[in-house]
Formats: C-alpha cells, sequence, structure tokens
C-alpha cells in the first residue's frame, strides 16, 4: 500500500482527477469524452447504482498477504481491471493511446485499443510489449476494411478482439452535435490514416503506387451508410467513426461465426455490449470466448439499465461457461469489488484513463491505475479477502430506497 510520500497530494481520487482534467481538456473534447447519450441518465446510473450496495467485512482473516493478481488473457494482472477501449485519445494528451499503452504495462494491467485510436495499433502492440492487448471492432459494413485491420491485429499479437455490439446506429450525443465534432486537422484516425490523406486535387493515385490488391481511391466524401427501399447502400469515403461505426446490418448468425473464422485460433472473439440474459445466452450458443457487459458507458441507448445492475441476470444465465467482465461507472476500488462479488470476472474503466491522460499524459494513467489498485486492495484486506477468488455475494448487502437492508 502506498506510503505518505508516494502520494499527489493534489489528486488523492478519481474524483479530483475528474476535476483536473475538466479544466485541461478544450470543450469539444470535454464534451465528447464525458457526455453520454440524451439526458445522460444511464451515464450517471451506472455510477451511483453501485451505491445501493454495501460491503459485508469479515474480520481477523490474517491480511497480511493479498493477492489482488488474476489471469486474464494468459497473464498475469495486477488487479482484476483493465483500460477499456475509448476513441481518439490523442485529444487528450498527445501521449495518446501510447501514453495508455505503457501506463497499463507499466501497472501490468490489460488495455482495450479502440478502432478508432489515434495511433496505430501496430505502433500500440509495440508500446504494450508483452502485455495483454486487444483490439475493440467495429465490424464495418464494407468487411474487407475490418478484415484487413483483424489480419493486422493478428500479426501485431493482440489477444483477442472485443466486438463492439451495442452500436448499430450511434447513439445521439447533443453535445457532440452542437459541437460539430471534428478532430482537428493536426490529428488523424490511426489505422485508417492511409484512407485519410486528402487526394491533391484532380489526382488519381495508381493502383500499383497504392499496393497491388488496392482498388483505385476515389477521394470522396465520408457517408453513411443507408437504406434505399429494399437496397443497402454502403457507407462511402474515408472512414471515420462518425460514418463508418456504427454497422445495423450486423447480426448473430452471419457476422458471429465469420468473425471466428476470422480470428480463431490466434485471437479470441469478445462481445462487448452485451446487456440481457437472452443475449449472453446468444453469446455462449454462438461460441464466442467471453462477454463484457457494457452499455459503452451511457452514450448509447439512454434509459439502459446501469450496468452493475444488468450484470447478476447475465452472470446467472452463464453460468460460469464463458467469462463475464463488465465495464461502466467504475470510479473506486470499492466499485470493482462489488462487480466481482456480484459475479464479474474483470472489470473495465473507460474515462478515468481519459481523465488521467488529460491530467499528466502517461503519468496521469499511471497515477489512475495506482489509485484504483491501491483503493481496490485496501477494501480486499479490510473486507478480510485475501485472494481475488474470496470475493463472493457473501460481502455485499444490497439497500433499498428507504434504507431497507437485504443479504443477496
Ligand atoms: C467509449 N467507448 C467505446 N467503446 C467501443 O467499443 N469503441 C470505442 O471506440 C469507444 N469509444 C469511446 C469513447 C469515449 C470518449 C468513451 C467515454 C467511451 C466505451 C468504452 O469502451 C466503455 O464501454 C465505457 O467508457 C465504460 O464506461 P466508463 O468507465 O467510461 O464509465
Ligand atoms: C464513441 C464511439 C467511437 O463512443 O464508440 O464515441
Amino acid at each position: 500500500m502506498a506510503g505518505q510520500g508516494e502520494h499527489d497530494l493534489n489528486c488523492l481520487t478519481i474524483e479530483e482527477l475528474e476535476n483536473h482534467a475538466h479544466g485541461m481538456m478544450d470543450k469539444q473534447t470535454r464534451d465528447y469524452y464525458n457526455e453520454g447519450s440524451d439526458s445522460n441518465s444511464t451515464l450517471r446510473e451506472n455510477t451511483t447504482a453501485y451505491n445501493k450496495y454495501r460491503i459485508r467485512p469479515r474480520v481477523l482473516r490474517d491480511v497480511s498477504k493479498v493477492d489482488s493478481t488474476m489471469d486474464v488473457f494468459g497473464h498475469k494482472n495486477n488487479i482484476p481491471m483493465g483500460v477499456a477501449p475509448t476513441a481518439m485519445q490523442a485529444l487528450a494528451h498527445s501521449d495518446g493511446e501510447l501514453g495508455t499503452a505503457r501506463a497499463c504495462k507499466k501497472a501490468k494491467v490489460a488495455m482495450g485499443l479502440s478502432s478508432f485510436s489515434t495511433k496505430t495499433l501496430e505502433e500500440v502492440a509495440e508500446a504494450s510489449g508483452d502485455n495483454p492487448h486487444v483490439l475493440q471492432l467495429y465490424l464495418f459494413e464494407e468487411r474487407e476494411h475490418s478484415r484487413k485491420l483483424i489480419q493486422r491485429a493478428k500479426k501485431a499479437g493482440f489477444k483477442a478482439v472485443f466486438l463492439t455490439v451495442d452500436t448499430p446506429f450511434l447513439g445521439r450525443r447533443n453535445g457532440e452535435i452542437r459541437n460539430q465534432f471534428k478532430l482537428p486537422p493536426h490529428l488523424k484516425v490511426g489505422n485508417f490514416a492511409e484512407d485519410q490523406i486528402p487526394m491533391p486535387e484532380g489526382e488519381n493515385r495508381s493502383s500499383e503506387a497504392q499496393g497491388k490488391s488496392r482498388p483505385k481511391l476515389e477521394r470522396k466524401q465520408s457517408q453513411a451508410g443507408y437504406q434505399d427501399g429494399d437496397k443497402r447502400v454502403l457507407p462511402q469515403g474515408p472512414i471515420t467513426f462518425h460514418t463508418h461505426a456504427a454497422n445495423p446490418t450486423l447480426s448473430w448468425e452471419r457476422d458471429i461465426e465469420w468473425l471466428k473464422q476470422e480470428c480463431l485460433p490466434e485471437m479470441e472473439v469478445w462481445l462487448k455490449g452485451i446487456a440481457t440474459a437472452e443475449d449472453a445466452l446468444l453469446a455462449v450458443h454462438h461460441g464466442v470466448s467471453g462477454i463484457v457487459v457494457s452499455n459503452h458507458g451511457g452514450r448509447q441507448l439512454n434509459g439502459a439499465l446501469a450496468t452493475i445492475d444488468a450484470l447478476p441476470e447475465v452472470v446467472e444465465a452463464v453460468q460460469g461457461k464463458i467469462p463475464v467482465h463488465v465495464d461502466g461507472g467504475i470510479r473506486h476500488g470499492t466499485d470493482v469489488f462489488k462487480a466481482l462479488a456480484l459475479g464479474a470476472d474483470f472489470c473495465w474503466v473507460g474515462r478515468p484513463a481519459l481523465w488521467g491522460l488529460a491530467y499528466k499524459g502517461q503519468a496521469g494513467v499511471e497515477l489512475m491505475l495506482k489509485l484504483l489498485s491501491d483503493e481496490f486492495k485496501l477494501c480486499m484486506s479490510l473486507a478480510g479477502t485475501v485472494k481475488v477468488e474470496d470475493i463472493s455475494k457473501e460481502y455485499l448487502v444490497k439497500m433499498d430506497n428507504s434504507g431497507f437492508v437485504s443479504r443477496l
């Protein structure tokens, strides 16, 4: 546990980190990172829903040696928590995803990389070294783009792809609309940067210059796909998240089998964005390696259940057949403890890493990970649990609005 001298006295909690970050980001970035969809009620509830659980601590258990580690993707993670994939991290700090990767490696926690990162997946893999890293995937309507990305990820040593399944359309984010969000010209979406280089007026690159298998790139405005009567018109132009990330055509039958064929055996296929027992059962049925209970940090369907409230039905349905991870609203080590007690195998945090980056680049992400890790270890000790496997629902009670407490 941290000694007195090891603290950043200006920043002792994730809440303080959020406040520091607030002042360091421009409005467009702050709104993009912090907001949810519509009224933000799911965004808020992701965090507040943790408050109704209280911990039942056990004592006299010799907690002088607490082991907070757990295996994930074949590696020992320092705590059962990693950094979730969030897009365009260089908006917060020039270190971007490389800062996050180096901080994760140092802290020995897994990292998820967004398809829409501002650094390339190869650069991030190199910065991660043997620390486990997974690639979040938006399966594009034009599969060829995704196939290429998958092949690159395999080559770069990613352990898994996390297919995001809660994004048939992008949720309505009013701040983003009002600010007319645009990636500043000095930043690029790293993995598709080649597609984003504006073509000089009147020039047509020959297919030779573009690489043998590459079709001629007609420089077009990016445009989302749409339905024209019975016909589906595919997204056009350079890949941007506003136009290409959402894919309303994704389906269990067609896409999951295809994805498994493309990824296995080198990379596992996970589904990120499962929120019901029914879909969890389908995920097991379709043979994916694991699921993440997620509502995209409250950025997709507003009014959806907080993830910690969706977790128990998913855990019950899955019955340990595949691992169940959870993200959304985790802001303290005790939240990680509560999620594990409710049956999650592992947690991911999104925005806290962005706030860390905004505060101090890589050092800020290191700080964020240290805060949560210290809090989690202290929580384990004070609750009387010496191994992660000890954490169970015996350690929680639920309190309803009137203050009535019930055992789980
Ligand atoms: C995200 N998230 C996300 N998810 C995904 O699958 N692909 C992506 O590119 C992104 N991008 C993204 C950007 C920003 C700014 C945020 C805040 C979130 C969702 C992310 O992986 C995770 O589900 C949530 O961030 C978890 O909630 P918390 O920890 O931010 O509350
Ligand atoms: C977002 C997309 C990129 O949530 O996933 O902004």
